[in-house]
């Protein structure tokens, strides 16, 4: 997977000129964690297709496991700023899909693949806006969210290997 995820960095691009743009402006996004984290699970809780997966059976925010989620996806941000791809980069990302994919989730069913797709467009966009917000090199911020975005996308790439083999949900989900 780490020879699949070489060829993809080759095919849109992502140079040793990324991965330094990525590492020298991981402190700056990271700043944000706690708020980028905080507006990804505000959009997944609002949103009708992702909500249920973030609320108790009373309807109520379940903000025990939101917090959990907000923790996991801080450590996610932080692992994508290192931009080191190497194996084990490489099958974290595939084990963190086939969790979304494959794992029956509290409301009875998978996360479905196009959320995935959307929320990382979602994190794409907080980034360009914290990177352009924050520098003042408006050069160097546009260059740096091209290189977020492009490893972003070779996230996503992995993230979605389990959607390709998903075999219907058992009867009794
Ligand atoms: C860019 C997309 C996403 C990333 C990077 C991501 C990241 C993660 C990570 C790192 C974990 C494990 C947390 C840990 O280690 O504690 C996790 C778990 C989880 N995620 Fe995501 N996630 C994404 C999208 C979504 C979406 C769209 C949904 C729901 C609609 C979702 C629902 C969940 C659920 C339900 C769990 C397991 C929670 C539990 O068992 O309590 N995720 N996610």
């Amino acid at each position: 997977m780490d020879v699949h995820l070489q060829q993809m960095a080759r095919f849109v691009g992502f140079t040793e000129e990324d991965v330094e743009l990525v590492r020298r402006t991981g402190p700056v996004i990271l700043a944000h964690a706690d708020e980028i984290t905080k507006a990804v699970y505000d959009h997944l809780l609002e949103q009708p297709g992702t909500s249920p997966f973030f609320r108790l059976p009373d309807g109520s925010p379940d903000e025990a496991r939101i917090a959990n989620r907000r923790k996991g996806l801080a450590r996610w941000l932080t692992r994508t700023a290192e931009a080191k791809l190497d194996y084990s980069f490489a099958w974290h990302m595939v084990a963190m899909g086939i969790s979304h994919s494959h794992r029956i989730q509290k409301p009875g069913s998978r996360v479905p693949g196009p959320f995935m797709v959307g929320t990382m467009s979602f994190t794409q966009t907080a980034v360009g806006q914290i990177l352009l917000q924050d520098l003042d090199d408006t050069e160097l911020a546009a260059r740096a969210s091209v290189a977020w975005n492009k490893l972003l996308m070779l996230e996503l790439d992995l993230l979605l290997t389990g959607y390709y083999s998903i075999s219907p949900p058992p009867e009794d989900h």
